[in-house]
């Protein structure tokens, strides 16, 4: 079976830890590494939490810190969500764990060059690091296979009642990426917020009874409570399903359609504009995720961490 070759960027954050556990153990999956940049919490921190993970859960794959701030806006964080760490909740134990030395733009565009056209990107956090090695070295975007993302909304945001936190968060990053050319899935919060870990999808997961499954009862828990302040029930495992939908594209239905970031410096500002019914006659740009099989999901997501010792 040819395994997806794939590099994680991410701001963990909640929902990147579990999308990290998943995509390191999961068998389709050949994570050849993990770039880091600021999202829900500063750089400092997303890089620390990222490594407290990797270190916790053995997880051999080379981390790499990257950008700690936005192309152009000012920088925004994810607190209220996810804590002062950025991943409040679990207790790791003290790190040992170093990233590497080579900034995360220069590992993306060192890796895809010398690659054959088969890597996939998954970012899970603002899209700062991609946009960065795309500018940087424009003889990349060829060579990147697909982008799987969570980013962005055909509807309403969480961040504000326009924009999804990630786009947010750097949305002149995100038109360079929604803009390049590259085949893009989109997996915006009107998919990702049906997917939400409540008490029974908690208490299930920590029955594995191993490390994995305790982590990810430590980590959901606390998002349990402050997504309440999206108007859910519980915690919604975002970023997991940017990873899911590459090993399992049967679980969910997507709608081919063209997106652009909103750049105006308005209410509006960040909001992925989604033209799904096709009123501007452009070219779809992305395949936005609309509907999953949420029972295939989290048997996914068990079966994953079951693999873990
Ligand atoms: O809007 C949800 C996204 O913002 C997720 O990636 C979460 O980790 C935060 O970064
Ligand atoms: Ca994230």
């Amino acid at each position: 079976m040819d395994r997806i070759k794939m590099i994680l960027d991410c701001d963990t954050g909640h929902d990147d830890a579990i999308a990290l556990l998943l995509a390191a153990a999961h068998p389709k999956i050949d994570l050849l590494g993990i770039t880091v940049v600021a999202g829900n919490q500063v750089l400092d921190r997303t890089l620390e939490n990222t490594l407290n993970v990797c270190q916790h859960m053995e997880i051999d794959v080379p981390v790499y810190a990257g950008c700690g701030c936005p192309l152009v806006r000012d920088q925004v964080a994810a607190e209220d969500i996810h804590g002062k760490s950025g991943l409040d909740g679990p207790v790791f134990p003290e790190r040992v764990r170093e990233a590497e030395k080579e900034h995360a733009v220069h590992y993306l565009i060192r890796t895809l060059l010398a690659s054959d056209g088969d890597i996939t990107l998954v970012p899970t956090a603002p899209l700062t690091n991609i946009a960065m090695a795309m500018r940087l070295e424009p003889a990349i975007v060829p060579k990147i296979r697909q982008i799987s993302l969570m980013g962005g909304a055909v509807g309403l945001g969480n961040i504000t009642p326009a924009a999804e936190f990630n786009i947010f968060a750097d949305p002149e990053a995100a038109h360079i990426v929604f803009t390049s050319g590259v085949p893009i899935v989109m997996m915006g919060l009107d998919l990702t917020n049906q997917v939400l870990a409540d008490m029974e999808v908690i208490e299930r997961m920590e029955a594995i009874g191993n490390r994995a499954g305790k982590l990810f009862g430590d980590i959901m828990r606390f998002t349990f409570n402050t997504q309440k302040l999206n108007g859910l029930s519980a915690g919604p495992v975002h970023d997991v399903t940017a990873v899911a939908y590459l090993v399992a594209p049967e679980l969910f239905t997507t709608r081919s359609m063209h997106v652009e970031i909103d750049l105006t410096h308005g209410p509006c500002y960040g909001r992925t504009v989604c033209d799904a019914n096709c009123r501007t006659g452009r070219k779809a740009n992305v395949m936005a995720g609309s509907g999953v099989d949420l029972s295939g999901f989290w048997n996914l997501v068990e079966e994953t961490l079951r693999r873990y010792r």
